[in-house]
């Protein structure tokens, strides 16, 4: 080779190298901030746990999973990603996150995080034992046994360092207001919505705790969705004009607002901790008022199961109908929103949280 030509191979390759060297090293400042993300809860965040459950509240069949990647059923509650993964994969960590009782979960998922949730369960323990899907106190063992794994699979110190820098989600409520005191006389005849809306904050408090005892550090706390304007609530509970349920956005209004002062209290009181209120209910009643303005077309029907099939939970199994195009649906069955609604709501939100913990 010519000197002239080292003359000019020279510089481009040192250019290739630096290249590539500040974008490693900004990917593992990223993922050293915020190394993995785990989620506990309900539906909004189960990522497939109930598969192998003797549950009603599964969703592992078709049309479920149709704008998933290879368009396939995996226990999301959704026609594509579900807020888990769509948060996950706006923070740099990964494009999906694994359930933990997925029976194909590997080691080299677990130092990225898992997902424990569990469609249907609720901060009342009569909502896990009606719907028989895994309570939050099972979500905590399970969380329990991870890190034991995590430890097998990093050491001790590396599965402290991963427990403490990551995010945690947790949504739950939805099933406790929507389906448990709402739709089954129990709850409902033994507390008022006032009692039962603080009894509902104070369990979240204790989980908070629990996590935070373990060694969580970096917590964001959802609220619930505006459940009133659930597809299946304005069937249920919306009149012949299927508006909006009041009471159901009553409920839910007064636990967010309670929700939010104990998340604020626990951020002050616990040393380290970093916990933030996650605002899911205004954004997606932005939606439903105003879903011209997002290229939304259908804000009170849900894509999946429409007609008389918004009067339950899932989209019927046995008669698998949708909708022509679900991008221009808010909900994708009578209680879910759609990929693209989640897709939607999530951009404000990750810089909130990137704001919170980076
Ligand atoms: C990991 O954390 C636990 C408690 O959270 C602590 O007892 C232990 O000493 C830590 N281990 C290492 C190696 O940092
Ligand atoms: C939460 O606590 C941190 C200090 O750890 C503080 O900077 C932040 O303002 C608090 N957030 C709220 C909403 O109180
Ligand atoms: C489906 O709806 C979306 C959102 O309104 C729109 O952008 C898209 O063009 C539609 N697709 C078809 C095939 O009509």
């Amino acid at each position: 080779m010519s000197s002239a030509t080292y003359k000019i191979l020279l510089p481009i390759s040192i250019m290739v190298l630096w290249m590539c060297c500040i974008k490693a090293s900004r990917e593992l400042q990223e993922n050293e901030e915020i190394p993995a993300l785990m989620a506990f809860g309900d539906s909004i965040l189960d990522t497939g746990n109930n598969n192998d459950l003797i549950s009603v509240l599964k969703c592992n069949f078709p049309p479920y999973g149709m704008d998933f990647i290879g368009g396939k059923p995996t226990g999301r509650f959704c026609d594509g990603k579900v807020l888990t993964d769509l948060i996950a994969e706006g923070l740099g960590i990964k494009e999906t996150v694994p359930a933990y009782l997925d029976p194909n979960l590997q080691s080299k998922d677990l130092p990225t995080g898992v997902c424990f949730a569990s469609g249907g369960s609720g901060l009342d323990t009569l909502t896990s034992s009606l719907t028989s899907v895994i309570s939050m106190s099972d979500q905590l063992k399970n969380f329990k046994e991870y890190i034991g794994k995590l430890k097998g699979v990093v050491g001790e110190e590396g599965a402290n360092k991963t427990i403490s820098n990551s995010l945690f989600l947790l949504s739950a409520g939805n099933n406790d207001i929507a389906i448990i005191y709402l739709d089954t006389p129990s709850r409902a005849f033994q507390y008022d919505v006032p009692t039962y809306t603080s009894l509902l904050v104070s369990w979240t408090s204790t989980f908070i705790k629990d996590l935070y005892g373990l060694g969580v550090r970096k917590i964001g706390v959802l609220s619930t969705l505006p459940l009133g304007c659930l597809p299946i609530i304005r069937t249920l509970h919306g009149g012949p004009m299927r508006f909006c349920g009041d009471n159901a956005n009553r409920a839910a209004q007064l636990f967010n607002s309670k929700l939010l002062a104990e998340v604020n209290s626990l951020n002050s009181s616990l040393p380290q901790a970093k916990i933030v209120y996650v605002d899911v209910y205004n954004p997606l009643l932005d939606l439903i008022k105003n879903p011209v303005k997002s290229g939304f077309r259908v804000p009170e029907r849900s894509c999946c199961g429409t007609g008389l099939f918004e009067a339950v939970i899932l989209c019927n199994q046995l008669t698998p109908f949708t909708c022509d195009n679900v991008s221009e649906f808010v909900f994708w069955d009578s209680a879910h929103p759609s990929e693209r609604a989640y897709r939607t709501m999530t951009p404000p939100i990750l810089q909130d949280l990137k704001k919170s913990f980076s």
